[in-house]
């Protein structure tokens, strides 16, 4: 069962329980860093560390930290960093205890649901950047010849979700912002995916309220309080998505971080706001089985947790903010080509769980407006 635990202190506590032999530890670059370094070297346990990947992590990444992972036995996970490393850490886990190993984790089989003991191996989960959730959800993110690949398993799962907000004091400002956007738009996108159940609705809210609250102190004044706020907001968003998946901004978003080099929150949150344009005047194409009422209902909740007194209002101060954070919108080079490529790499799947349809011309004319000329 998953569980949310607060501050570092509780690592050995949690150690305790899962009672390793031997522990394989997945950190990023940014472990020489933090400042739970030390709580985490000083572990009283056998450790083997891997941090082999890049953000965005590759299949091929994720492939030398199975071996590593086989090779020396390891029977649990502890992994420290952004959502890069928590993804990799529930790739590796996933492709050791699945009956087709490496295969589990490329296409086809991404999409299915292949039966695992996440058990046998469990994964504490240490989140270094407040934005992905991944260190509540089941699914992870990878790139597979040059394609983003959602795994999804309820396997992967981390069992524990440590927070610990003092970790963010290192991370870049600019790398807090694009994280933050990307808690920001899920708990968005959560609340409006046609997916929604009462319970993800509850968590967005909770994630836009404390974002709303305090993303000035948190990327402004870097206060230690707010840090812990954004932390928890992005925990929801997680916990949110995790239920009812991520929507239309998150899937324009991949084909923008691989083009254009934008970290996967920046990216996101230029997709967003023209996507909500467009479906506050397209109402008519809603696909949301619970109705247009329903749909224009949630887009008036949402507004009023962003502070807005409607949609348009919102999707106004959704750009303000991006402005007063400095995060641009791209700037095409190539510009027809760099269109056509973008509008067909949107993934179907994805698009269903959009409150409103959006055909490939209207992708088109959406990416027409975020790239800019
Ligand atoms: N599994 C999910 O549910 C889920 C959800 C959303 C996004 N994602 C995926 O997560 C990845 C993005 O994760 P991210 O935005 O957390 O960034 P990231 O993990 O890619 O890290 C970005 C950079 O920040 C550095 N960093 C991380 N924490 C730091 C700290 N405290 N101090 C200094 N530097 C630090 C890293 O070393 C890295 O260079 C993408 O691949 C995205 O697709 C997964």
């Amino acid at each position: 069962m998953h569980k949310i635990v607060f501050g570092i202190e509780e690592l050995d506590e949690l150690l305790t329980i899962v009672n390793s032999r031997k522990l394989f530890v997945v950190t990023d670059s940014s472990f020489p860093l933090l400042n739970i370094r030390e709580r985490i070297d000083n572990i009283a346990v056998e450790k083997v560390s891997f941090s082999d990947f890049s953000p965005n992590p590759l299949f091929e990444d994720v492939c030398k930290g199975i071996e590593l992972f086989k090779k020396e036995a390891c029977d649990a996970i502890l992994a420290v960093g952004g959502g890069s490393a928590i993804d990799v850490a529930k790739c590796i886990k996933l492709a050791v205890l699945a009956r087709e190993g490496r295969d589990a984790i490329i296409p086809p089989l991404v999409l299915e649901n292949v039966g695992i003991d996440g058990s046998r191996i469990p994964i504490i989960a240490i989140p270094t950047t407040a934005g992905t959730g991944s260190e509540s959800t089941h699914n992870a993110v990878i790139y597979y010849k040059g394609e983003k690949q959602t795994v999804t398993n309820d396997g992967i799962l981390p069992d524990w979700a440590l927070l610990e907000p003092k970790v963010l004091n290192t991370l870049p400002v600019y790398q807090k912002k694009c994280t933050m956007m990307d808690a920001l738009c899920q708990g968005i996108e959560s609340w409006w995916s046609v997916n929604s159940t009462p319970d993800s609705r509850e968590y967005a809210q909770q994630a836009l309220r404390l974002i709303r609250e305090n993303w000035r102190s948190y990327i402004l004044e870097n206060r230690p309080y707010a840090a812990s706020k954004i932390m928890l907001a992005a925990n929801f968003a997680g916990r949110a998505i995790n239920i009812s998946a991520t929507t239309a901004a998150h899937a324009m978003s991949y084909k923008i971080t691989s083009i254009y080099g934008l970290p996967h929150g920046h990216a996101v949150a230029v997709c967003l706001p023209e996507l909500w344009d467009h479906m506050i005047t397209h109402t008519g194409d809603c696909i949301d089985p619970r109705g247009e009422e329903y749909m224009a209902h949630i887009f008036g909740r949402i507004s009023a947790e962003l502070g807005a007194g409607s949609p348009v209002e919102a999707i106004e101060r959704f750009r303000k903010i991006m402005d007063e954070m400095g995060l641009e919108n791209p700037v095409s080079v190539n510009r027809s080509e760099e269109l056509r490529q973008l509008a067909g790499s949107v993934n179907p799947i994805r698009l269903k769980n959009n409150p409103v349809m959006l055909s490939a011309e209207t992708l088109y004319g959406l990416y027409d407006k975020i790239v800019k000329p």
